[in-house]
């Protein structure tokens, strides 16, 4: 087979400043609600792609994938094969990221980001931002939103086949070059509850979860201002207050989802009243113990001590990162 079939795409994780919690349909990952991301400079994952090879073979960090991992791989190498023109047989893929999975950081939206991109190259299909951004998103959700690079919205859409449910870029990575991610490893633990099963859950039995969803379509546009005027404070003030919102329905649900760790309220405590000495520094936090901190290159150091301080295992700086691209650099 010639090496047409063959490709390799990097991809940045992103942090969703906005939160995905809750699908409306599971089997096309559809949303219940919008939601808006940055990008993640220095945090890539590389993945490769060949068609035409004996049977599917998945790779991860060097390592045969797991069977759940393996699972959802395979899956949309499948869609990809049934919307494809030509055969284009089995796959082996291989993926690695260059920052522990321990960083809780879904690594599984740079993974399926990047294979996305890949496996679209591979097929020779060009490169189109909604089309990978929607094959991404079968993977996982939050994969939708690592296309491009930047800040990008995810829009629920209402089609029931999901062709209107994809991420485009509101503002690229050179309109905020001041801006910083502190990615903070308080915890290694792999959590308990996926994300999967723990947004089903809380859509399924959490009262507050309406209510959730009903603010979320605002909440973007008031996201996107913040971020159009490059306001720390007001994208802070916003990212903190969604993150809790999505814990409080998840700890809402019944029994209660908890991904909070005490480590995780003593960094955040200790933040708050950084904050009122001065220090312009804010959090967010996905579904698991792990903060990501935002705030600006002048206070970036100053932000590394306190989680240093606080107990942080690790902390990896980060500014905003560019879109998903293909290289040459195979991994096989
Ligand atoms: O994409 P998934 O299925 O891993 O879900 C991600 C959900 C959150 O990370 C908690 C929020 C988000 O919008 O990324």
């Amino acid at each position: 087979m010639s090496s047409r079939h063959k490709a390799t795409a990097v991809a940045h994780p992103n942090i969703a400043l906005v939160k995905y919690w809750g699908k409306r349909d599971e089997r096309l990952v559809l949303p219940h609600q919008s939601s808006l991301s940055v990008t993640l400079g220095q945090l890539e994952v590389s993945t490769t792609v060949e068609f035409g090879v004996e049977q599917d073979e998945v790779t991860l960090q060097g390592k045969p994938a797991q069977e759940k991992e393996r699972a959802r791989v395979i899956e949309m190498l499948q869609r990809l094969r049934e919307r494809a023109s030509e055969r284009l047989g089995a796959a082996r893929v291989s993926s690695v990221a260059n920052f522990p999975a321990a960083a809780g950081l879904a690594s599984s939206a740079a993974g399926f980001a990047a294979l996305a991109v890949a496996v679209r190259a591979a097929a020779g299909l060009p490169f189109d931002v909604r089309e990978a951004s929607i094959l991404a998103r079968l993977g996982s959700g939050s994969a939708c939103r690592s296309i491009q690079g930047g800040f990008c919205v995810w829009r629920r859409g209402q089609a029931p086949d999901g062709s209107d449910s994809y991420a485009s870029q509101l503002f690229s990575e050179a309109h905020w070059p001041d801006l910083r991610l502190l990615v903070t490893i308080l915890s290694g633990e792999k959590k308990e509850i996926t994300s999967r099963e723990g947004m089903k859950h809380t859509v399924e039995t959490s009262p507050y979860y309406s209510a959730w969803v009903q603010d979320a379509e605002a909440e973007v546009a008031r996201a996107t201002e913040r971020i159009r005027d490059r306001d720390l404070a007001g994208v802070g003030n916003i990212s903190e207050r969604n993150a809790w919102r999505m814990h409080a329905a998840a700890l809402g649900a019944d029994p209660a989802i908890c991904y909070l760790h005490p480590e995780t309220l003593r960094m955040v405590l200790a933040l708050e009243q950084e904050r009122r000495r001065g220090l312009p520094a804010w959090f967010t936090l996905d579904a698991g113990p792990n903060p990501v901190l935002l705030t600006d290159a002048a206070h970036l150091s100053a932000v590394e001590a306190l989680v240093a301080r606080v107990g942080a295992q690790r902390s990896i700086a980060c500014g905003v990162g560019t879109d998903a691209r293909l290289s040459e650099a195979h991994l096989f």
